[in-house]
């Protein structure tokens, strides 16, 4: 690594501790053809970079690559410490436990959990794996906040090894009900591990009302309000803190001259439509991308909507390949695109635009702001960003936003279309609906979602979480 990849200087030690499954950090090749590390542009990353800075934070996560050992270094604001996975740990701790058993099954199982018995021994190992390096890192009575449900045993793990510590762990996917959880066979032991925590944030109120049953049900605990009583005396509190973006970081992008040319260059390409309907997901099963192209399908080939005038543009960003489920999908939405626009096209001009790829914040910026309608219609989703990134790119005032309402995000954009994605004729006539709407009613949906989205931005959730996480330290 040719840049900023100093070893962490003094005692390589941090009174704050973020630990994700992954480093905020990407692997690039540089003009001179260098291998050099570059902050990741996500939500989370941009949030987290002011309170790393001001508290000399250190992050722990994987580096992506299978069998890296990496001595800790520093990358701009951020110490990292990697931690490192053998190719027999992503298959059996990331792609299958985390993601072919967790996935599907905290996302109302649309697609089939599976259970096997060395997945889960490879995710308890890999979480007591970061809870070491966590331990090895944190200063005396640090805080530390774990992300997400591939580390959801790292709360119990490190508090064993550190009670000094205080310890925070927000889940950025759905936590499930009762029905589903419980058909887990290590159910109580990822509530045990959560309950390491002092502070267990979820995405929406379902989150901890689900938790705190689980709680009662399977460990015979007793719970009042949002607070869980240990046999120890610990005092674990259970809140919702609803994730966000960096909204006016958008805004800015979306005005800029280069996302303008941008937008204007991509209209051309699609020649100039008159309308044109965005969506812009992960590869996912959860994402609904089967029923959402279907609907375009039908509204296609009855000519509710004309391939002359209108375009569905979907950016399908590649995930998890190696999971069997995600490479079945990719299959079924090429194989569906194929037809439709087989059936459907008249020569240069595809109805739907099918783009199986990742682009930077400015390419998107510029796609959302020339978006009429944006389609988001999960199946099931902790909360969605990319919804919230469309509003806070509208800077016109316009636009309209379609969204699922299995997505967390429904919970707040209530002046968003809503739709159940699973009743193609609904989902259709919203369509529809939201693209034929009068400039001055997108107006007034518009203006009521950039309210919410501004005064309720990714800082205010860091904030708010961090601020509520002292304060139980100090009642501690
Ligand atoms: C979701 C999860 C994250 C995860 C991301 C990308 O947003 O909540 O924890 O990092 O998907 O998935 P990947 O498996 O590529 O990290």
């Amino acid at each position: 690594m040719a840049d900023s990849n100093s070893p962490i200087a003094d005692s390589g030690r941090s009174p704050f501790v973020l630990v994700a499954n992954r480093l905020p950090v990407d692997r690039k090749v540089d003009d001179q053809g260098n291998q050099v590390w570059r902050t990741s542009p996500g939500g989370l990353v941009t949030a987290l970079e002011p309170v790393m800075r001001q508290h000399d934070g250190t992050w722990v996560g994987w580096s992506g690559s299978p069998d890296e050992e990496l001595a800790p270094f520093t990358h701009e604001h951020f110490h990292l410490a990697p931690v490192k996975l053998s190719a027999a740990d992503i298959e059996l701790y990331y792609e299958g436990f985390s993601n072919a058993t967790l996935w599907p099954l905290y996302h109302d199982g649309v697609a089939f959990p599976q259970f096997h018995r060395d997945w889960w021994q490879a995710y308890d190992r890999v979480n007591r794996r970061f809870a070491e390096q966590a331990a090895a890192v944190a200063a005396e009575d640090a805080v530390v906040w774990v992300q997400d449900y591939q580390l959801q045993l790292v709360p119990q793990y490190l508090r064993e090894l550190r009670p000094d510590l205080t310890i925070g762990f927000f889940l950025h996917i759905p936590f499930p009900p009762d029905e589903l959880f419980s058909q887990l066979p290590w159910r109580s032991e990822i509530i045990r591990g959560l309950l390491g925590a002092d502070l267990i944030g979820f995405q929406t109120p379902a989150g901890p009302a689900n938790f705190l049953r689980l709680v009662r049900r399977h460990l015979h605990l007793r719970t009042r309000s949002d607070t869980v009583f240990l046999p120890d005396g610990r005092l674990p509190k259970v809140r919702t803190y609803p994730i966000s973006i960096d909204a006016q970081g958008f805004a800015d992008l979306a005005t800029s001259d280069e996302a303008r040319d941008y937008a204007k260059k991509f209209c051309e390409e699609l020649g100039n439509p008159r309308r044109i309907f965005l969506g812009v997901d992960r590869l996912d099963y959860t994402k609904g991308l089967i029923h959402r192209i279907r609907a375009f399908g039908e509204l296609f080939e009855a000519g509710d909507l004309d391939p002359d005038h209108d375009v569905f543009v979907q950016v399908a960003s590649p995930s998890r390949e190696n999971v069997a489920e995600y490479v079945k999908l990719r299959d079924e939405i090429e194989l569906m695109v194929g037809r439709i626009n087989g059936d459907v096209s008249r020569i240069g001009r595809p109805p739907i635009l099918y783009l199986h790829s990742s682009y930077p914040r400015l390419a998107m910026a510029a796609m959302y702001s020339v978006a009429d309608v944006m389609v988001v219609t999960p199946l099931r989703d902790g909360m969605n960003l990319v919804c919230k990134e469309y509003v806070a790119c509208r800077t016109d005032q316009t636009g309209a936003l379609v969204l699922s309402e299995f997505a967390g995000a429904a919970e707040e954009l209530r002046q968003a279309y809503l739709v159940n994605p699973y009743d193609l004729n609904g989902m259709k006539s919203t369509l529809l609906r939201a693209a034929n709407a009068s400039r001055r009613e997108k107006q007034r949906r518009m203006r009521a979602l950039r309210k919410q989205i501004f005064e309720h931005d990714i800082n205010r959730w860091a904030d708010t979480f961090l601020t509520d996480l002292a304060q139980f330290r100090e009642a501690r």
